[in-house]
């Protein structure tokens, strides 16, 4: 059970001097190699979904195995939305599972910027969520050649960096100070004096896009300037894609599974050699020890009715099912009927919130309200309610 808060982990890194990889995935084979090299160097791990990449494979259906993987880790894990490009998609992330999220509007105009992003960590604060906005343009585009997105570095100065995380609240600030996504051909220039200024200024665990093609010194750099979290992308799918092709060639034939071969190992091979130069190796258990646990909180709800029929009852609950798991935060509702017709109390909810600081802001969103208002509480006099969180589980 190692999913973890991500603030208490990159604050962590950022105290200690060490950087956490944050991994975007595509498929089971980055998840279980990325998750393979976590475990064997006993390193924190962030698991990273991009917005971007989501044509490649169904959000809904991926979310799970990856949860299922962050929960039966030993090692710490968070598992972050990348580049979320809007209110809704940060909404559904969380709803989904993910417990970080990252907003980038840094292409709007700054007011812009601050507005969407702000809008973001007010709804996911309310979620115990914490936020990356970033400021400035890294420009390019994963696992594509830099040069063909030569875009200018729009570079995070130091006063629009106070600012904005003055004005938004974010809890981590992604910063452009010479990196690029995508494959890179030449040495990026880094601007360190600009990430020192703008370090010492904030005082916040700061992050890195565009993490392929940096060298070991550059990165080494970087977290000495206060880097705790650096993206990567690039390196994980051209050592993947490069591992297709020659095994491709080497074998001729084969089906799906005999092509794939050697590719997990090769993604793990190069998530650990990240982890090895950003210095988060063997950093699990003392990280352990000092954060707080991902876990959700389960609203349960059992009640009686009276003077409404057995098909208006389906009817408020579907309703209820409906509006209520829209609500931020809310991971799942779920209605249910007595097996026994005599059973004291008749009918239940139960609505898993991601985290205790759900309580609140579900019982206050107007959504609950007006639902709870309206439709449940005029015929469900009679209830009992709680909000726990579980003290164990065993399952087969
Ligand atoms: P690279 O593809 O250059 O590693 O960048 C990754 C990234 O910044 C994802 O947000």
């Amino acid at each position: 059970m190692a999913l973890v808060n991500m603030r208490d982990m990159l604050y962590h890194a950022y105290r200690n001097g060490y950087a956490v990889g944050a991994f975007d995935l595509v498929s089971l084979d980055f998840l279980e190699g990325i998750m393979a090299a976590a475990e064997r160097c006993r390193s924190p791990v962030i698991l990273s979904l991009a917005e971007s990449h989501f044509d490649y494979f169904d959000f809904e259906l991926i979310m799970p195995a990856v949860e299922t993987a962050a929960r039966r880790s030993p090692v710490p894990v968070a598992i972050h939305l990348d580049h979320g490009a809007s209110l809704a998609s940060a909404v559904r992330a969380i709803n989904q599972g993910c417990n970080g999220i990252m907003v980038d509007a840094s292409h709007e105009a700054l007011a812009d910027n601050i507005r969407s992003t702000r809008a973001v960590v007010d709804m996911a604060h309310a979620c115990g969520v914490p936020v990356e906005g970033e400021l400035g343009d890294v420009p390019g585009v994963e696992v594509e050649d830099a040069e063909r997105h030569p875009g200018k570095i729009a570079c995070t100065t130091v006063d629009a960096a106070r600012n904005y995380v003055k004005q938004t609240a974010v809890d981590f600030l992604a910063v452009s100070i010479g990196t690029v996504h995508g494959r890179m051909k030449t040495e990026a220039g880094l601007d360190y004096q600009q990430l020192e200024a703008i370090n010492e200024t904030l005082k916040i665990p700061l992050v890195i896009h565009g993490g392929a093609g940096l060298n070991d010194d550059q990165f080494q750099r970087l977290i000495r300037s206060g880097v705790a979290k650096i993206n990567y992308d690039t390196a994980l799918a051209d050592a993947a894609g490069k591992q297709v092709r020659t095994h491709g060639v080497a074998i001729h034939q084969g089906g799906y599974t005999e092509l794939m071969k050697g590719v997990r190992d090769v993604i793990s091979a190069e998530a650990e050699r990240c982890m090895r130069v950003w210095g988060s190796i063997d950093r699990a258990t003392e990280l352990l020890a000092q954060c707080t646990p991902w876990a959700p909180v389960e609203h349960v709800i059992i009640y009686n009715v009276s003077d409404i029929s057995e098909h208006e009852v389906e009817t408020m609950m579907a309703e209820g099912r409906r509006v209520l798991s829209a609500i931020p935060g809310v991971r799942e509702v779920v209605t249910g009927r007595a097996v026994r017709e005599d059973a004291k109390y008749r009918y239940t909810w139960l609505v898993r919130f991601c985290h205790p600081a759900v309580i609140d802001s579900y019982r206050e969103h107007p959504a609950h309200v007006a639902f709870a208002d309206k439709q449940f509480r005029p015929v469900a006099g009679e209830r009992i309610s709680i909000d726990y969180q579980t003290t164990g589980r065993e399952s087969t």
